[in-house]
């Protein structure tokens, strides 16, 4: 085969690759481009993680990891750890690492979230969730007040 016309096919297989990367990440939610924070990202957080990360007047130890998603700005400063959400960064996200697996932290693994209750076995989001959570994130992560 010729150089160039190899160096084309080889072209259009990465083209093609890339193509299918990002219909997978597009698929989530491919009627609404935009992810909504209070329509598609809130019920997710008040389903599944409000109950421990919100400070509770009776549990000194709330928000667990300090982490608390009830308000824009304590969420945006984030949790023991840090690095919970970084805005235009899903990958560089503990909010969105936790959700597919367990994440190490210096000589600690953080669980995955949301964590299971004791004895439980850890039940993940559904991938479509946590694709939503990727996106949000890396939309830039807006969060507006609530009308
Ligand atoms: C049953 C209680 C519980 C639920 C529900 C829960 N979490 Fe957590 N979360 C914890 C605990 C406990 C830790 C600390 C875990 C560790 O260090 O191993 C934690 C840690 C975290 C951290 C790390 C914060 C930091 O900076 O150190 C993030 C991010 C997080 N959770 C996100 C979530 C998200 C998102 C959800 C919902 C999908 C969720 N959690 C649901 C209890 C919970």
């Amino acid at each position: 085969m010729h150089r160039a016309s190899r160096l084309k096919a080889a072209a259009c297989v990465i083209a093609a690759g890339i193509g299918m990367i990002g219909m997978s990440r597009i698929t989530v939610a491919a009627d609404s481009a935009k992810v909504d924070f209070n329509k598609d990202i809130k019920p997710i957080i008040q389903e599944s993680c409000i109950k421990c990360h919100k400070p509770d007047p009776k549990n000194p130890r709330s928000p667990a990891a300090g982490f608390n998603l009830s308000d824009k700005a304590a969420a945006m400063k984030g949790g023991k750890v840090g690095h919970d959400i970084v805005p235009g960064h899903a990958d560089e996200s503990l909010m969105y690492k936790l959700l597919k697996g367990p994440v190490p932290s210096g000589n600690h693994k953080i669980d995955a979230m949301p964590k299971a209750g004791r004895g439980q076995a850890f039940k993940p989001l559904s991938d479509a969730k946590i694709e939503l959570i990727g996106k949000w994130i890396d939309q830039g992560a807006e969060w507006p007040d609530k009308k």
